[in-house]
């Protein structure tokens, strides 16, 4: 019978189980969203995940809806998701971004609405 630690291929990713980690913000990123050593080590802690979904990156600095959410629109932001699952021990991990739009709330031109 499969369980849920055997390894399985997910579209081009290789995964050692198939415990997937749903995104949850933190709210552990620099004020202006650069992510933190405390994040790779939250990650760290969890990296035993056959995949992670890290937390919502806001793609530009309207969508910083809530204090301390990483963002993803600068090449410090860049950086610091890049350098994260390096950071936390496991280069080849599955580890996925996902893209916070906060609606309307993210768009210069409704912003104010
Ligand atoms: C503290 C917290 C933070 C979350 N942050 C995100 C997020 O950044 N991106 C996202 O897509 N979902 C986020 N979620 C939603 C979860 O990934 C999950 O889909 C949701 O909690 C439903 O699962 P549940 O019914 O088991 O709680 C968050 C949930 C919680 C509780």
């Amino acid at each position: 019978m499969t369980s849920v630690f055997d390894s399985v291929r997910l579209g081009e990713l290789p995964l050692p189980n198939r415990l997937v980690m749903a995104p949850m913000t933190r709210n552990r990123a620099s004020a202006d969203g650069v992510p933190t050593p405390l994040m790779a080590e939250y990650y760290a802690q969890r990296a035993s995940a056959g995949l992670i979904i890290a937390e919502a990156s806001t793609p530009n600095a309207v969508g910083q809806t809530y204090p301390n959410i990483t963002a993803i629109h600068n090449d410090a932001h860049v950086a610091g998701c890049v350098g994260s699952p390096r950071r936390c021990g496991r280069p080849a991990a599955g580890c996925s971004s996902s893209c916070s739009t906060a609606g309307a709330s993210a768009t210069p031109t409704t912003a104010a609405v």
